[in-house]
């Protein structure tokens, strides 16, 4: 019925070229533009990252002064943007708020926006990267009914994303340097992680030539998914289903059980098929942030490591290749660091913006884009004639 190759999940399939990130799923290896995301999670930071990703080359020092100049004079938001977080209800999911103020940019940036002029794509590219903090820290104070904090372009990226989430108008307001540099690594993290749902989902939709700003709102879609971004808040839900080390055991068995769709959330991948070593950086910055808020006995960290050891040991895992991922510490280090759980998947689209932005610059500049469009394997019933209604049985 069809000529095409059937590819579910489009396990063996190259959508484009990228010069972008590589990763080696059989090795644990992942890099941006070549360089270990070991070595950027230690010595980088995320401005100079997004830098890195956009440009493909690390910056000299006059380059990463203007490019962060030209990123944070646009943080702030149109004051019509605001707006509309009034037409949202209180208990929204942030994510869903997201889709909506994201794409909603698009009605401020369009009519003026050639998508064909670099210098256009540039702003547009700066602004989305600039903007998307401040988008989510509102979501996050429309919910819980706080004054929205303007941003304030004197902090650093991760700094002044904390400072929105949690400074008070009537506080004065300190960045915890240990705490900026955790929420700075993660953003470094999730910064891109070449063509995944999401990223596939961004490059769709720009192939069309569409406004990047609607491109971006249909990428944190995608990613809102429990099987993609929204495992990290998944993770956080699933161990306190699970409550004690003593109840693991079962929560395995019922894992591995036939016809089960419980999954071990945090745990598998795609495209790695070893420890992600993202999970690696993760598991170490999550150490140091409980060091540093002097928290000794997490308990849900305790539950993490044994869960962990328990399925690393387990014939079902080591068969199927299934290690931690990405998502399965983030989330413990988040809530040390005070962000609720509805938020986690927020910080995720905040870090992957750039990522996005990347992908979709990348793709408008290759002269060998076209629109994406896959195939299909039909299977539906052949060539037949309708059927007035009366004449039905
Ligand atoms: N727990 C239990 N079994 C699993 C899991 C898991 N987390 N992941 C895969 N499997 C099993 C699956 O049931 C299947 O077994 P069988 O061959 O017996 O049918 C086998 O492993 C292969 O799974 P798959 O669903 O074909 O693999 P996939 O490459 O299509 O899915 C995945 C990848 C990430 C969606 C999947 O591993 C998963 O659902 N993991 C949990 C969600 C999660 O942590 N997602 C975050 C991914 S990393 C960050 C990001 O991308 O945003």
């Amino acid at each position: 019925l069809g000529i095409f190759t059937y590819d579910p999940g489009y396990g063996a399939t190259a959508s484009c070229e990228s010069r972008i990130t590589y990763i080696d799923g059989d090795e644990g290896v992942l890099l941006y533009r070549g360089y270990p995301i070991e070595q950027l999670a230690e010595r980088s930071d995320f401005i100079e990252v997004a830098y890195l990703l956009m440009y493909g080359e690390l910056p000299t020092r006059a380059q990463l002064a203007e490019f962060e100049r030209g990123v944070t004079r646009h943080t702030m938001l149109h004051e019509q943007i605001r707006r509309f977080y009034d037409g949202f209800r209180r208990d929204a999911h942030p994510m869903a708020v997201m889709c909506g103020v994201v794409g909603a940019m698009s009605a401020f940036y369009h009519d003026t926006l050639d998508i064909n002029d670099p210098e256009q794509r540039r702003i547009a590219a700066f602004r989305l990267i600039a903007k998307v903090p401040t988008i989510a820290a509102w979501a996050y104070k429309y919910a819980i009914g706080q004054p929205f904090m303007y941003p304030r372009n004197d902090l650093k990226y991760a700094e002044n994303f904390l400072y929105m989430l949690n400074a008070v108008p009537a506080e004065p307001y300190r960045v915890n340097p240990v705490l900026a540099r955790a929420m700075d690594r993660i953003l470094v993290l999730h910064a891109d992680h070449e063509q995944n749902a999401s990223t596939s989902t961004v490059r769709l939709a720009g192939s069309t030539g569409a406004n990047p700003y609607a491109c971006i709102a249909a990428g944190i879609a995608a990613l809102w998914g429990p099987a993609h971004g929204g495992a990290n808040e998944a993770v956080l839900k699933m161990l306190a289903e699970i409550g004690h080390p003593k109840n693991i055991p079962d929560f395995i068995r019922r894992v591995k059980a036939k016809d089960s769709n419980v999954r071990l959330m945090g745990f598998g991948h795609r495209v790695y098929k070893n420890f992600d070593p993202r999970a690696k950086i993760m598991r170490q910055t999550c150490h140091e942030v409980l060091a540093e808020l002097g928290i000794k006995d997490e308990p849900l960290l305790d539950l993490a490591m044994e869960l962990e050891r328990i399925a690393l040991e387990d014939e079902y895992f080591l068969s199927r290749k299934l290690y931690p991922n990405v998502d399965f510490y983030s989330g413990i280090i988040l809530k040390a660091l005070g962000i609720p759980t509805s938020m986690f998947t927020v910080i995720f689209a905040v870090a992957r913006t750039v990522g996005w932005v990347s992908q979709w610059k990348e793709l408008i500049e290759d002269p060998s884009q076209r629109i994406g469009r896959p195939r299909q394997v039909y299977t539906g019933p052949g060539k037949r004639d309708y059927v007035p209604l009366d004449a039905r049985q």
